[in-house]
């Protein structure tokens, strides 16, 4: 049901001043179901505030695990007292890594029911590889009614060859393998971040995972998980989000508490564009004049260009000089934010998986609906560059991902808010 929310961006303020990045989300969203394969209890720091958190919350709280969560400073989880091992369907529904919870609870008691998770609608995203990987530590897998069980009577290690790089069956196995008698090995890996902050965790609980951030990991399974102290590393996507924001309003934004090394993908093509990009330990500074270069866009997995930075990269690019051809080789549906940025002047044609942009000098602010995560973020960007007051439908997918951000880009002077429809 649509909803009756919408964000207000008056374009046109240059971003200046300081901000700081909260934890990551696709990270938060590993190691919250990672803790219920500890057998004592985990608290978790840095976790940012937002909505595929909380409903992980719900979760880990329908299943029986007691969670203490104090948003924006910590998140203690009990798992002693979980019996439940089937998540239901609404739950499921709320965020595409409910499917965390196969491998998290067929580590934890052999045996998970998860419904076909819900999350952005940015093509088809099939879990074969996960139910593949299951499969290769001795799982049985079924599939009916919308429902995934997976179960295994002895969780063994064992090999598993990826036919793509993904992150999420990446971490599915990883969770599973943690607690299976034996070693597991998984090829051709995916190596984002996240990857490695979850086997942070993993191992600060005592679990012996050798490898993440190459394309082979290899994990000894534990049969006793003690309780960790952790905080989750920051966000690769808001920093990169703030980085793009900062450059297109030819503004002055130092972003404190990130990796830089985690940026370099967008960091070069920032360059490239003519944007001033610098960096010390765990800040970024971004100042533009303007006068931006056309660039040419790939996504890839780590540490290429990340899909999810290639929404807000395209809205930047609508004002470059000259042509940017974007190439998105990782979802099949990843423009749809185009079709909404071209009602507020851009001149954009979308050809299967590329997008063929010619920047304009100027977008204005028109009404526009966000239609995941990522494409919201792609409008909020051409909302901060537009003449005019563009308007954002759906903000609540926007919600699912970056934490306070309304506020956030406030103290760097853009004017933003947020309306409820009478
Ligand atoms: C994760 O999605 C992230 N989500 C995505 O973040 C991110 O865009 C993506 O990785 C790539 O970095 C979470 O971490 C919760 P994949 P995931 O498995 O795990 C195909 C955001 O905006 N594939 O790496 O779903 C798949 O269709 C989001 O924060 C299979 O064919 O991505 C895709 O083409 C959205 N079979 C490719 O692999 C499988 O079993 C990569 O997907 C699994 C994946």
């Amino acid at each position: 049901m649509p909803s009756k929310e919408r964000m207000l961006i008056t374009g046109g303020n240059a971003l200046e001043g300081e901000v700081r990045v909260s934890g990551g989300k696709n990270t938060a969203v590993a190691v919250i179901p990672a803790t219920l394969l500890s057998d004592e209890p985990c608290t978790i720091e840095n976790l940012p505030d937002i909505e595929d958190v909380r409903a992980l919350v719900d979760i880990l709280r329908s299943l029986g695990a007691k969670v203490t969560y104090v948003p924006g400073e910590f998140m203690t989880v009990d798992p002693r007292p979980v019996e439940m091992q089937e998540v239901g369907y609404r739950l499921c529904q709320r965020l595409r890594a409910s499917y965390y919870l196969l491998g998290a609870l067929l580590g934890r008691s052999g045996r998970a029911e998860v419904y076909y998770p819900g999350g952005c609608e940015i093509g088809s995203r099939p879990v074969d590889q996960h139910l593949k990987g299951f499969r290769a530590l001795g799982a049985q897998t079924e599939e009916v009614g919308g429902r995934i069980t997976v179960e295994a009577k002895e969780l063994k290690g064992g090999d598993v060859f990826f036919d793509m790089v993904t992150v999420g069956a990446t971490i599915n196995v990883m969770l599973a393998a943690a607690k299976a008698q034996g070693t597991t090995i998984i090829y051709n890996a995916a190596k984002e971040p996240h990857i490695v902050d979850l086997a942070n965790f993993l191992n600060s609980m005592g679990a012996k995972v050798k490898g993440a951030g190459t394309d082979v990991i290899r994990i000894r399974g534990q049969q006793y998980l003690h309780g960790a102290n952790y905080a989750v590393i920051p966000d690769q996507i808001e920093t990169g989000t703030l980085m793009i924001a900062a450059a297109a309003t030819h503004g002055d934004v130092v972003i404190h508490g990130c990796i830089p090394t985690h940026m370099e993908a967008l960091t070069a093509k920032l360059l490239e564009m003519g944007v001033r990009v610098s960096d010390s330990d765990d800040a970024i500074r971004v100042r533009s004049m303007g006068g931006h270069r056309a660039v040419n866009i790939k996504t890839q997995v780590y540490p290429g260009f990340p899909t999810d930075l290639q929404q807000p990269m395209s809205a930047l690019l609508t004002t470059a000089r000259g042509t940017s051809i974007v190439q998105e080789t990782i979802f099949e549906q990843r423009f749809k934010h185009l079709d909404e940025i071209r009602r507020m002047g851009a001149r954009v044609r979308v050809a299967d998986r590329m997008a063929i942009i010619e920047g304009v000098p100027q977008l204005y602010g028109a009404p526009v609906t966000a239609t995941d995560l990522r494409a919201g973020a792609a409008l909020i960007v051409a909302g901060l560059m537009a003449k005019g007051v563009t308007e954002i439908y759906e903000p609540k997918y926007i919600d699912r991902g970056y934490d306070h951000i309304e506020e956030k880009l406030r103290s760097l002077g853009a004017t933003i808010s947020r309306e409820r429809e009478e």
